[in-house]
């Protein structure tokens, strides 16, 4: 087991007869989802894709990436929410958030298409500026407007900068099979595509090509990341939540969730795991936010948050609990050195590993939470591996399947990002929106 899951830091917050209580509802669900009959069920592929994926497409992922890392300085990939997330987590939490800064031998690797802003953009052709550019547009639709206009802007860039025939040896898209514009765009043009498959949707799309190429150009194994989720996924089998921690976090964020603990934060101790947060919480935020319902998902990296949110958590409105993220086996170790002056009163902290004033800040933030009335639940994760963060990523997901099910809601859509995407596009005069248009306009005054 490559997740432990620590229930000390609830005592007090769930009595062993709300676990009995709540595990026909757990066993209901995990039916639903084995035996296809749930809300959704159509796109139940990311269950059994570390075990059941096109083989051939991963050799080919594998062999793309080879060359991508061959024949560029920098790798755009372009794509949003689940679409890039995953990918950006994946390569920030077992490399570095500074990982372009790092001294490698991949190239550096820049997200785009995941925002609005013509200053991202600017900025992001000015670095491509005298160097060698590849570039994977992501989208399953092929329409989203956010890395379509990006796509525009680095196609572009490479026609112009390598001719039309050269672009098409660097322009590689990871869309739908069969459907959309985006393959169809793609086939007339030559690029090498990806599949992003049909029953998989975008926020558990990771371990598809989606998230398994930008992952593998930055050199991480991708083999080793898909081991650790195929065995969460033999390891999660069973539906009684004594024996199943995945089960056991989906039946607690609901118990707590109907005691009114409205809010999870998602805990990290380490700064690498900021990105895995936010791809935790569109995961969580877009598959259980619906109906009038739904655990608000919120993250945090301590102890920076500490000094910024901490003082909420310990004192302010009590509708919050914590998962708490603990990495047990460090990779780093670094010791405090001595000052002879001790200038800060802080010697006897000397020769002291950081790891272990982590470790201590962790134990100490727990008890101050809990006793301020936040219960924690303590995810205790073997190491930062390949291995362990594939496991990881297998949890989560099926935790919030289970979860989604057990609140009444379909995990697997998202109806509610299509609202501000009607209003934009009327507003911005798209042709057959005039009416809905005029509506609008006359609401803003
Ligand atoms: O999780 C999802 O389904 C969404 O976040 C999508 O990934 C996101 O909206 C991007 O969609 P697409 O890949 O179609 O461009």
């Amino acid at each position: 087991m490559a997740i432990k899951l620590n229930d000390n830091y609830l005592n007090g917050f769930i009595l062993d007869q709300e676990y009995s209580a709540i595990q026909p509802q757990v066993s209901a669900a995990h039916k639903m989802l084995t035996e296809r009959t749930g809300l959704g069920s159509n796109f139940l592929g990311w269950t059994t894709l570390p075990d059941d994926y096109d083989k051939q497409e991963f050799a080919a992922i594998k062999s793309c990436a080879q060359k991508i890392q061959k024949s560029c300085d920098v790798f755009i990939v372009i794509g949003i929410g689940g679409s890039y997330l995953g990918a950006r987590a994946v390569i920030e939490y077992l490399k570095s958030p500074l990982y372009n800064s790092l001294k490698k031998d991949t190239p550096d690797i820049y997200f785009a298409g995941c925002n609005i802003s013509a200053a991202s953009i600017a900025e992001l052709l000015s670095i491509c500026e005298g160097k060698d550019v590849c570039i994977n547009v992501i989208s399953k639709s092929g329409t989203t407007t956010e890395p379509a206009v990006a796509f525009r802007v680095f196609r572009n860039m490479l026609e112009e900068k390598y001719g039309v025939e050269g672009a098409k040896e660097r322009i590689f898209v990871t869309t739908d099979r069969q459907k959309g514009t985006l393959k169809a765009f793609s086939d007339q043009m030559g690029y090498q595509t990806f599949v992003v498959p049909d029953d998989v949707g975008g926020r558990f799309s990771v371990l598809t090509a989606v998230g398994l190429l930008p992952i593998a150009v930055a050199g991480i194994d991708i083999d080793a990341l898909m081991k650790g989720a195929d065995d969460a996924r033999l390891a999660y089998s069973d539906d009684c939540i004594c024996k199943n921690d995945c089960y056991k976090y989906a039946a607690i964020r609901n118990i707590l969730y109907r005691k009114g603990k409205t809010t999870e934060i998602l805990v990290g101790y380490e700064t690498y795991a900021q990105m895995f947060n936010e791809w935790w919480k569109q995961l969580y935020g877009e598959s259980e936010g619906k109906d009038q319902k739904g655990i608000f998902p919120a993250s945090v990296i301590f102890s920076t948050d500490l000094h910024s949110l901490g003082q909420y958590i310990q004192d302010g409105m009590r509708n919050l609990f914590e998962t708490v993220i603990s990495i047990e086996n460090s990779d780093v170790t670094f010791e405090i050195p001595n000052d002879p002056a001790n200038v800060d009163g802080l010697n006897f902290l000397s020769g002291v590993d950081l790891n272990v004033v982590k470790k201590t800040a962790m134990q100490g933030t727990l008890l101050a939470h809990v006793d301020g009335g936040v219960p924690n639940i303590l995810l205790e994760v073997k190491d930062r591996s390949e291995y362990s963060l594939g496991y990881m990523i297998y949890f989560f997901e099926l935790a919030c399947a289970i979860s989604g099910y057990m609140l009444g809601v379909n995990p697997f859509d998202q109806p509610g990002v299509e609202a501000y995407k009607k209003n934009m596009f009327a507003l911005l005069g798209k042709p057959g929106y005039e009416e809905m248009k005029q509506k609008l306009e006359a609401r803003l005054g």
